[in-house]
């Protein structure tokens, strides 16, 4: 869906439908007001029939003798109002016309007077919930004739000062589309050839992006033994993707980005159990995201340079299959003991941060699906942030709540360092069932000890229940991150 911005009132909107959006106090504003002419004050008529009165969850589409659609949408109280409410406000409105003809919307959900936000804040998230809502899988499925989601343009009711948000809204809309796309492919699609593959698109699209794949050769030479003891049970060979976008002087130092790319974890030797092994499909979320959210930094051309890189790898068990007890050496040097080959995620991105390094990076962050503990701590509704650094992962945390893409800190205390420890290496590959995430993060962050590095587990918010799969989280909050970053 394209998505634009215009100052249009509802009176001069040519768009098959119109989202009007109201508070419980049921007053009309301005653009509510003209919106009610042109259907002759049915939407003044259905408040006071109470058939409408603004309460959140509620829609109403009303129509004017030209067939144009009014989408009423309620939004509550006034003074209750989160950013959450004006998402699925919106999310609502879209649903009551991507089932229809309406190919077109005029969206005036920002043009109420909120009183926590801005104009700017509420166009952009309007926008990012239309777009997500109108997003739908249809890659390996077919659909009867006429199940089309013609929804193709929404225009964002905005000001000059509020234009590019709807721009940085578009492209983040696009990331977090891309993310979703992938994230939702299956495992016999979405391979690591696939991931490079991918990338060479994105590469010839646009002009300052450059692509770098490693093979197995190529990582045998630079010894990255963790990454490829993980790699050996699979026919499918793994790759390291490195896409640069140059959007500032070269001297600048680079954002690297790092993304998890197990593109399917069956835990290897130490198999899973098979109930919703299938979901392990989208162990290559933190992949799926670093790429959503290098596309979206190349759609704005955002003056800064970008690297993204992504270690993509299959964990499967097999004859030559790496088994615990095992002792790699990874590319730092480092070696580890493998306890858990489940523990995989962690295998592969040592060797892609200390690779990432060479990139001189002035920030660097990793994102994955690294733990069934994240579940656990913050459920599904927060990302997990660690951090040795103070100011990096605070920056995180407010792009998330800015964009509504929520995300809380765990620590990274000294004290947890000893349940990695072990007698027959530098670290083992697991820390026990105790504050499995934070140790997780602190065998990362053996390997990021000289670097401004901050590790995102999103094993809690990357994929939904089954039905909505992959939420293309957290894409919002890292390019609100870069933009933020970008007009430092
Ligand atoms: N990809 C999983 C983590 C995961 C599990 C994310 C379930 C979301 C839902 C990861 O590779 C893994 O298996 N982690 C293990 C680590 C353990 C062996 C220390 C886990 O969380 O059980
Ligand atoms: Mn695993
Ligand atoms: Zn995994």
């Amino acid at each position: 869906m394209k998505i634009t911005s215009s100052l249009m009132t509802p009176i001069k909107s040519k768009a098959d439908a119109l989202f009007i959006g109201i508070f419980s106090d049921a007053k009309l504003n301005a653009i509510a007001k003209e919106a009610d002419e042109i259907i002759n004050k049915q939407i003044s008529a259905r408040i006071k029939t109470k058939d409408f009165s603004g309460k959140s969850g509620e829609t109403l589409t009303l129509f004017a003798d030209s067939g144009q659609r009014v989408i009423l949408v309620g939004l509550g109280d006034k003074n209750k109002c989160v950013l959450g409410t004006i998402q699925s406000a919106t999310i609502r409105a879209v649903k009551a016309v991507v089932k229809t003809p309406v190919k077109t919307v005029s969206n005036y959900i920002s043009s109420l007077a909120y009183i926590d936000f801005d104009s700017a804040t509420v166009t952009k998230i309007s926008a990012i919930a239309a777009s997500y809502a109108t997003y739908r899988y249809e890659v390996t499925k077919i659909f009867k004739k006429g199940d089309k989601h013609s929804l193709t343009s929404m225009s964002m009711y905005a000001d000059k000062k509020s234009a590019n948000a709807v721009k940085h809204a578009a492209a983040i809309a696009t990331g977090v589309e891309t993310t979703r796309a992938l994230g939702n492919l299956p495992p016999n699609i979405c391979n690591p050839d696939y991931l490079a593959k991918h990338a060479k698109g994105i590469a010839k699209k646009y002009d300052n992006c450059s692509l770098t794949i490693l093979d197995e050769k190529k990582m045998q030479k630079l010894k990255m033994g963790s990454l490829l003891a993980v790699a050996r049970g699979s026919r499918n060979s793994p790759k390291m993707v490195v896409l640069k976008y140059t959007g500032a002087k070269k001297t600048q130092k680079p954002h690297v980005i790092v993304g998890k790319g197990i593109t399917f974890d069956t835990g290897g030797i130490s198999l899973k159990p098979g109930p919703n092994m299938d979901e392990m499909k989208y162990d290559m979320c933190g992949a799926a995201t670093v790429f959503g959210t290098f596309v979206a930094v190349a759609e704005m051309q955002l003056p800064i340079n970008l690297v993204m890189i992504v270690p993509a790898v299959e964990n499967m068990p097999d004859g030559d299959a790496y088994r615990p007890g095992d002792v790699v050496t990874s590319y730092s040097g480092k070696t580890i003991e493998v306890l858990n080959t489940d523990a995989e995620g962690r295998m592969i991105l040592c060797d892609a941060l200390t690779y990432a390094q060479e990139y001189k990076p002035q920030v660097l962050i990793d994102l994955a699906t690294l733990t069934g503990a994240c579940v656990i701590a913050l459920g599904h509704v927060a990302s997990a942030v660690m951090s040795k650094q103070t100011q990096l992962p605070q920056d995180i945390l407010n792009a998330g709540i800015q964009v509504n893409d929520k995300a809380w800190q765990l620590p990274l205390w000294d004290e947890y360092q000893k349940q990695i420890d072990t007698t027959f290496a530098d670290m083992q590959n697991v820390g026990g069932f105790a504050g499995g995430s934070i140790t997780a993060g602190c065998f990362l962050s053996r390997f990021c000890e000289d670097v401004n590095w901050a590790h995102i587990d999103i094993a809690g918010t990357a994929w939904n229940n089954k039905k909505e799969g992959a939420t293309g989280r957290p894409v919002a909050m890292m390019v609100q991150y870069l933009i933020n970053e970008s007009s430092k």
